[in-house]
């Protein structure tokens, strides 16, 4: 189907930090790339996004900097909407969820499916931080993670597996405010009954086979386990107001606000939003990273469903995760690369992380940035191929005549193919981009850019001319219409430089995508302007100085995590130490406690005798991997019964400031066991 105009989103961030180069190869430049080629091709498009600027991350950073929710997302929204646009993210509008159309247009919704009767009115128990007096949702609140054991998923998702979760489906759950256990308490929620709606889903998503495998297999993957009533209503009090009575202290779920926050963008850009949203015509297309798949196949689209008068997403391009040299990119433990420093520090580079990002990014597995790939990516690609083969055309054109494009005397066979082969390009990379394959794509138009190189390598014109003016004539023109044809075509990816090769060629500013597919696009006679070098090299101090900063940050980490160390205990007497009787020992059994999160049973071999202890380690041990592990053991601790169970004697574990534990065990394989520990 062709359709009349297009709507493209990308991932609204949340405002509690600045951009990295995860968000922006997971989405928004992706979605730039997609969205500029479309304008090229004079597609009627708007490429909507914002902030995120409620839910439980920027409550969070507000009580961590001590500062107020409005003014963590203020100084965000500003640091990340500058930084967009100075990396030349070509938003249409760059909103926030905090402004009052948003509001109005997020309450209107869900005010609409209320009165529809669309939502299961419930009263749950729901986590409850007696010491904080809140109810803990979202994020407030971590856990074990049902499905792959990540001991720190979410409340609301597991980072690690991608899986949505709710708060009483995570196993050991404590709360995030202080850390202690939760206890469940009454509340009355509004929830999306996703179970009867699920024939609805699913008959969308398998309309949608198209999709990329990742997407569509987490979509089947959710419908396959059944997918499950969800509460759109929250009791916090940072969001947008649940707008029906006997809903005090209640807000809107972010992931129905959020989403929302792409149409009511669209209404604070233009007044005929609506076009954009209702008009079957309309291709919706959102942009996301993965850990968003199901907000926007699953959760979203019932949502449309439900209120009646929205189009549909029509493809939802996920990306899968960047990491950052071969680690999992952190905003906490500071391991990323910045948008606002990389500005600041790589001036009028932002083509080469553009460029970067784009050829390595994480379309279809996990992918690695690493400063080497980068340098390697500038100086072997950018500069060799593309930015080599321009100059040479320009400075030759200079040379030879004075900067006025020559006439194509006479073209030989190989001329002939070869124009051939480079009116087919922006159909090829055309192509690629529809499909949402950004990588293949930028690799054609790097082969447009070698064709032109190996022309020149092979024609030697600079050798040529001495003898033959006239075959040189035709090979400058031929070469300065690849460079005409790659400054048209390289503008998604690279919009800094074609400006510079387009102002270089003193090219007609109106010219599009479909445009080149001529080979003609500079005429005989017609003067460019001044040559100067589209790229320049990377030198090794400066990749040096980047790595060296990715290391001070490694550091500075284990700094803080000693600093979080707890004092010293009072001094005690080396008599008292002496008392207490360690040995070395060897677990036999181990099972788990029935009924408890924490502990195992445990029968350990002590060299003195085999006996039974109870250990609070199963947060960190499964029974059946600790089997044969040596520890040391406090064999004269007075017996206590734990859940029925004699326990006698304790086993010594290390503590991380993650509360994670770990055996403190003796390091040569030949000690026996009942061996003292002094
Ligand atoms: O994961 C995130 O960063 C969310 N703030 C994305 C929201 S996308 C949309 F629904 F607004
Ligand atoms: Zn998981």
């Amino acid at each position: 189907m062709t359709y009349k105009r297009y709507t493209i989103t990308a991932a609204l961030p949340y405002a509690n930090g600045p951009v990295h180069i995860g968000h922006l190869a997971g989405c928004y430049l992706p979605a730039d790339i997609y969205t500029r080629y479309l304008r090229s091709k004079g597609a009627d498009v708007k490429y909507i996004c914002g902030s995120d600027e409620h839910g439980v991350p920027i409550t969070i950073k507000a009580k961590k900097e001590g500062i107020t929710p409005q003014q963590v997302v203020d100084k965000y929204n500003k640091i990340m909407g500058d930084s967009f646009k100075e990396f030349g993210i070509s938003f249409d509008i760059y909103s926030r969820t905090s402004s009052p159309t948003h509001h109005n247009t997020a309450s209107e919704f869900f005010k609409t499916l209320y009165d529809k009767g669309v939502f299961k009115e419930e009263i749950t128990e729901q986590y409850f931080d007696e010491k904080a007096n809140q109810f803990l949702a979202d994020r407030y609140i971590i856990g074990t993670c049902p499905k792959c054991g990540n001991e720190n998923a979410y409340g609301d998702q597991c980072e690690k597996c991608g899986t949505s979760l709710s708060p009483t489906e995570l196993i050991n759950p404590r709360s995030t405010l202080s850390g202690e256990k939760p206890v469940l308490k009454k509340t009355k929620n509004w929830f999306l009954p996703l179970d009867t709606m699920q024939p609805d889903i699913e008959k969308y998503i398998d309309s949608h086979k198209d999709w990329k495998p990742n997407v569509y297999g987490q979509c089947k993957s959710w419908l396959n386990a059944g997918l499950q009533p969800r509460a759109m209503t929250r009791d916090l009090d940072w969001g947008v107001k649940v707008p029906i009575p006997d809903a005090e202290g209640k807000v809107l779920y972010v992931w129905f606000d959020a989403p929302i926050g792409y149409i009511s963008a669209t209404k604070d850009l233009t007044p005929d939003w609506e076009k954009y949203w209702k008009d079957k015509e309309t291709k919706l297309v959102h942009f996301i990273g993965k850990d968003n798949i199901v907000f926007h196949c699953i959760i979203f689209p019932a949502m449309l469903m439900a209120e009646g008068s929205f189009i549909l997403p029509e493809n939802v391009p996920a990306n899968e995760f960047l990491n950052l040299e071969g680690d999992k990119i952190s905003t906490s433990r500071n391991w990323a690369v910045w948008l606002h420093e990389y500005l600041l520090e790589f001036k009028d580079k932002q083509d080469v992380l553009r460029y970067t990002l784009c050829a390595n990014a994480p379309e279809t597995k996990d992918n690695d940035f690493t400063w080497k790939d980068f340098q390697a990516k500038n100086n072997n690609e950018l500069v060799a191929i593309l930015g080599n083969f321009v100059n040479r055309t320009l400075v030759l054109t200079h040379k030879y005549y004075e900067g006025k494009v020559p006439d194509a005397a006479e073209y030989t066979k190989a001329d002939v193919l070869l124009l051939d082969e480079i009116s087919k390009y922006p159909a090829k990379i055309a192509a690629s981009i529809e499909q949402y394959r950004f990588r293949e794509a930028l690799g054609e138009l790097m082969n447009l850019a070698r064709l032109g190189n190996k022309y020149l390598a092979d024609n030697e014109p600079w050798n040529l001319v001495k003898t033959d003016a006239k075959r040189v004539q035709t090979i400058m023109n031929i070469s300065l219409q690849i460079s005409a044809n790659l400054s048209v075509l390289m503008e998604p990816f690279l919009p800094f430089t074609a400006k510079k090769l387009s102002t270089m060629l003193n090219l007609n500013e109106g010219l599009k995508w479909n445009d080149a597919t001529r080979t003609n696009l500079l005429l005989s006679g017609h003067q460019i302007g001044t040559a100067s070098l589209l790229f320049e090299k990377v030198e090794d101090e400066t990749i040096a100085a980047q790595v060296q900063k990715l290391e001070d940050s490694k550091k500075q980490n284990a700094l803080d995590n000693v600093a979080a160390v707890e004092p010293a205990k009072a001094e005690t007497s080396f008599d008292d130490f002496s008392k207490m009787d360690i040995r070395t020992g060897t677990i036999l059994e181990a099972e788990r406690v029935l009924k408890t999160d924490k502990l195992l049973k445990l029968l350990i071999d002590t060299g003195i005798d085999k006996r039974t202890v109870v250990s609070g380690i199963a947060g960190s041990y499964k029974p059946e991997e600790i089997i044969g592990q040596q520890v040391c053991i406090l064999v004269n601790l007075a017996p206590r019964k734990i859940k029925g169970i004699e326990s006698r004697g304790m086993i010594l574990m290390a503590e991380n400031n993650k509360g994670e534990l770990s055996f403190v065990a003796p390091t040569r394989p030949d000690m026996n066991n009942g061996g003292a520990v002094k």
